[in-house]
């Protein structure tokens, strides 16, 4: 299989070594993409980002959730959180994923802690995105969205361009502030399209769709033919900045972030933090073996 995305998908997944890495501490070059271990590390790498005019997302890392006890401690976690988000008026909000929450446990008792959530950042006026994972968890995401939307209005979703339902979704979902992505796990034919030109131009499409008639929209990619497409576009329909934002995450394409936010658009930095990095940062890797240099930098630099 080699150094493949399929390979780097299948360790993202593995349960032993994503348990095993909570105790490693930021390992294999993953200090360069995470923003630290703990509420503060985080606080201090979301004030530098908005110091530069950059808001963030920020993502308490966590999957693989299947005890109880963990999905509880996330819930407390992810609040605390949203206390320091509103304690040190950071210009951010939060993303998490429906699993982390015990999505896989129990639907009732995993919307019961998302709404707990939600609730509080209410109260704050704090916006929080529900991340979308694999196909499987899908269906189950969009009801939980569903649910808690007939009382709060703080939520946003994702809409991945490589399932063959993405259009529908995203016209579902067109008045909910939209964060459109390719889509970053491994989906068979049957439900999404596998080469990369069809997804890229999917991933447009549902971008033009949603910035001529949606709320507001996060275009959340490292691709700077998509980012340019984008700025062609939204001048030649007069399209507001105000309606839009670019997204990337942290300790990607640093330079490009800072670029097009002195370039006077939205632009909002993804900011994962917390001992639960090992799938995410598997999945960095799947996408982009490049970033495997991420890893021998850490090595060499010691
Ligand atoms: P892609 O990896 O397709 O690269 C296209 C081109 O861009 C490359 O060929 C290269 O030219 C350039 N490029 C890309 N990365 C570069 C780099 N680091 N340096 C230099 N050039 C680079 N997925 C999901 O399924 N659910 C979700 O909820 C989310 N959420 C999310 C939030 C945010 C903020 C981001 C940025 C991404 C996600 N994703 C996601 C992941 C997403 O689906 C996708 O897997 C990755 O963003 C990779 O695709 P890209 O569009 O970034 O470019």
């Amino acid at each position: 299989m080699g150094l493949t995305r399929d390979f780097f998908i299948l360790l993202s997944q593995n349960k032993v070594l994503n348990s095993g890495a909570k105790r490693w501490g930021l390992k294999l070059g993953a200090q360069s993409v995470v923003a630290g271990t703990s509420i503060e590390e985080m606080v201090e790498s979301v004030k530098k980002l908005n110091a530069k005019g950059i808001s963030a997302t920020i993502d308490n890392l966590g999957e693989f959730v299947f005890e109880k006890s963990e999905a509880i401690e996330a819930r407390i976690q992810i609040l605390a959180v949203v206390e320091a988000i509103h304690e040190h008026k950071l210009d951010a909000h939060i993303s998490l994923k429906a699993t982390q929450l015990g999505l896989d446990i129990d639907y009732d008792f995993c919307l019961a802690n998302l709404r707990e959530i939600v609730a509080k950042a209410c109260e704050y006026t704090i916006f929080i995105n529900f991340d979308m994972e694999d196909y499987g968890h899908l269906q189950p995401s969009f009801d939980i969205i569903d649910e808690l939307s007939k009382d709060y209005t703080n939520i946003g979703t994702v809409v991945q361009a490589y399932f063959y339902e993405a259009d529908d979704n995203l016209k579902k979902y067109k008045d909910y502030r939209m964060r459109i992505v390719k889509g970053a796990y491994k989906e068979p034919e049957n439900l999404a399209h596998q080469d990369k030109k069809e997804i890229d131009q999917n991933f447009i499409q549902l971008i033009e769709y949603h910035l001529l008639y949606g709320k507001f929209t996060s275009i959340a990619t490292h691709d700077h033919h998509i980012i340019n497409h984008v700025k062609k576009f939204v001048e030649v329909n007069n399209i507001s900045k105000g309606k839009f934002e670019f997204q990337m995450l942290y300790g990607f394409r640093n330079e490009l972030q800072l670029k097009l936010a002195e370039e006077g658009y939205n632009f909002c930095t993804y900011v994962p933090f917390g001992i639960d990095w090992y799938g995410y940062f598997m999945r960095r890797l799947a996408e982009r073996p490049q970033n495997l240099n991420l890893v021998a930098k850490q090595m060499f630099n010691k």
